[in-house]
């Protein structure tokens, strides 16, 4: 089995390749550190990054950038992060991966907690969480050669409430292992259409 990582130097990504790495072949792939280079906001670079990997039998995708800031302070052009990143880089992962993935393969993105529970300053990131759980959903029903397709829905991580704590106040964090658990299920399990909620 040969499974992309898109995003696979982040807290998730790193969870997921080390979850993973006994049963199948691992290609790591983000804008800096992999050893494939992708920026999924460019059409381009994901065209670049399939002819470079090949057949697969699962996409990954654990990458997706938003910006947080108040809604007064909230532009079109800061909101545009999430639409770029998140949310269309990561439905174009799907659109042009779909011809690399082998039969009966599975597709499984990244969404989020804030788009079922909202906080201050998490509009843009709601708005990217919510368009991909839509497109999941509704792509699977269409999806050719029995591949699958679902998405994952972690809380605010353990491993990063550091980092995110203070705007995540009253949330319960949850080790970032429960999230790659979710991967593989959705990686080796039957589903699709289906969000994987790790609150
Ligand atoms: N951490 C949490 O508590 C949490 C909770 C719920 C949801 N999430 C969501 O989960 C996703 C990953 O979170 P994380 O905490 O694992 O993030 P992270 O530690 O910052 O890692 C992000 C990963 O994605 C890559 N990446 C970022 N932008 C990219 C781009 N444009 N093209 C290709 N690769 C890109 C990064 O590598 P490069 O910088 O080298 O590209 C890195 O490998 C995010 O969408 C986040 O909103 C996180």
């Amino acid at each position: 089995m040969r499974i992309l990582v898109v995003g696979a130097t982040g807290t998730i990504g790193k969870a997921v390749v080390e979850e993973m790495k006994d049963r199948a072949e691992i290609i790591c792939a983000s804008r800096s550190k992999a050893d494939i280079k992708v920026d999924i906001t460019s059409v381009e670079s994901i065209k670049q990054m399939f002819k470079e990997v090949g057949e697969i039998d699962a996409l990954v995708s654990a990458a997706g950038g938003v910006h947080y800031t108040s809604l007064e302070t909230l532009t079109p052009e800061l909101n545009q992060i999430a639409v770029q990143s998140k949310l269309l880089g990561q439905i174009n992962l799907v659109l042009l991966g779909l011809p690399y993935i082998k039969d009966n393969g599975s597709i499984t993105l990244i969404t989020g907690v804030l788009m079922d529970d909202p906080i201050k300053t998490g509009a843009s990131a709601a708005m990217a969480n919510g368009g991909v759980h839509a497109f999941v959903k509704a792509a699977a029903i269409d999806m050719p050669r029995g591949i699958r397709i679902n998405s994952v829905s972690p809380t605010i991580l353990e491993e990063s409430f550091e980092d995110y704590g203070s705007m995540f106040e009253g949330f319960e964090p949850v080790p970032v292992k429960r999230v790659a658990l979710a991967y593989k299920k959705s990686i080796l399990g039957a589903h699709t259409g289906k969000t994987f909620y790790v609150y």
